[in-house]
């Protein structure tokens, strides 16, 4: 054959390769479209460029140069269908294109979240925050705040003491006391804080908890004050739906004193409205004057009303966990389920 003849007829197998390869249907046919054309032996293709040697040394590079040219294109038109053909091992939903899930870089724990919630509310109210020290002493966790020490909280059954008189505050109280000695009225303050008592650890208790406590002195201050402030909070914080219960109670501090309960509309899954139980949020009062006079102010001349919450009793309220351990026991795969 004339070397034109030859690449006519590389032409044409290129043709036939082309067309068994499109219509091979599964890997073992385009294995045998393989070997007819490019196998090493017997291969069509090869045997053209196995027989160059036999041309005349000037029709070489022309045949060789469109032998190699048919062999890629027939070589990767093999890959492509194999590719084709190949298997799927990735579902096909899976999108390739689209980034990576970023790693979690951590969140706030639900009791955080809980304080800053609900400090935000009433900062946008018009509350300050404050703090105090959560070592602090007989004084102002019990005597200023109207409580004897023989009275049974002061007991080292109940409070941690750390030497003599001083002690891990019980309650975030002393905060009243230490914002009224530093301030004159008007007062609105909410202070969260840690607290410590000596409790058994189990499904309602930690030895360290946090409280948030609120503070309003003014002239006039009155116990509707308290209960709009209340209202108005709760329907922020649960729902407009939410009611707001007010139970007679006692603490040494105020005068008189409640138990704030709170009844919450929560939307089922399905969609049907239902009310909740009444839950216990806080305890509160107005501020008993004696508490005022102990600070320097003249308790004729100003009223106010204080209360104290636990955050994690809310967030357990709110997220309907039922075992408070579990918010201090770091599985991070329960906690991470309060953050995105
Ligand atoms: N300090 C009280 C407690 O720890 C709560 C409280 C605060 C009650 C302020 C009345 C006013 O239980």
């Amino acid at each position: 054959m004339s070397d034109t003849d030859l690449i006519g007829a590389l032409r044409v197998l290129e043709r036939e390769a082309l067309a068994a390869v499109s219509g091979a249907t599964d890997e073992a046919a385009l294995e045998t479209v393989r070997v007819t054309y490019l196998g090493r032996t017997e291969g069509s293709i090869s045997k053209v460029l196995r027989g160059l040697g036999a041309l005349p040394t000037g029709a070489r590079p022309a045949v060789g140069q469109e032998a190699n040219r048919v062999k890629i294109a027939v070589s990767e038109a093999l890959k492509v269908r194999g590719l084709a053909l190949a298997p799927q091992t990735r579902g096909s939903a899976e999108d390739l294109t689209l980034p990576s899930r970023g790693p979690w870089r951590g969140g706030l724990h639900p009791i955080t979240q809980a304080v800053d919630e609900i400090w935000h509310i009433f900062r946008d109210m018009g509350f300050a925050r404050a703090r105090g020290p959560e070592a602090d002493t007989e004084w102002y966790n019990f005597e200023a705040l109207n409580t004897p020490l023989d009275h049974p909280a002061a007991d080292e059954q109940d409070t941690l003491y750390l030497v003599d008189s001083v002690l891990l505050r019980s309650h975030t109280s002393p905060v009243q006391v230490r914002t009224m000695e530093a301030y004159e009225p008007p007062i609105r303050i909410i202070a969260p804080g840690w607290v410590y008592r000596r409790d058994t650890y189990d499904a309602t208790h930690t030895p360290a908890f946090m409280q948030i406590e609120g503070l309003v002195v003014d002239e006039g201050v009155s116990f509707v004050d308290f209960k709009a402030t209340l209202a108005e909070f709760a329907r922020r914080y649960w729902g407009p739906d939410t009611r707001v219960r007010f139970r007679p109670s006692f603490f040494p501090f105020t005068e008189p004193s409640a138990e704030v309960d709170v009844k919450r509309v929560i939307t089922k899954p399905d969609g049907t409205r239902v009310e909740t139980d009444w839950l216990e949020v806080m305890g509160a009062g107005m501020v008993d004057p004696a508490v005022l006079e102990n600070v320097g102010y003249d308790s004729e001349r100003y009223t106010g009303w204080a209360f104290g919450m636990g955050p994690a009793r809310i967030a357990m309220l709110k997220h309907g966990v039922d075992d408070l351990r579990t918010f201090f026991e770091n599985d991070m795969r329960f906690l991470a389920q309060f953050s995105s």
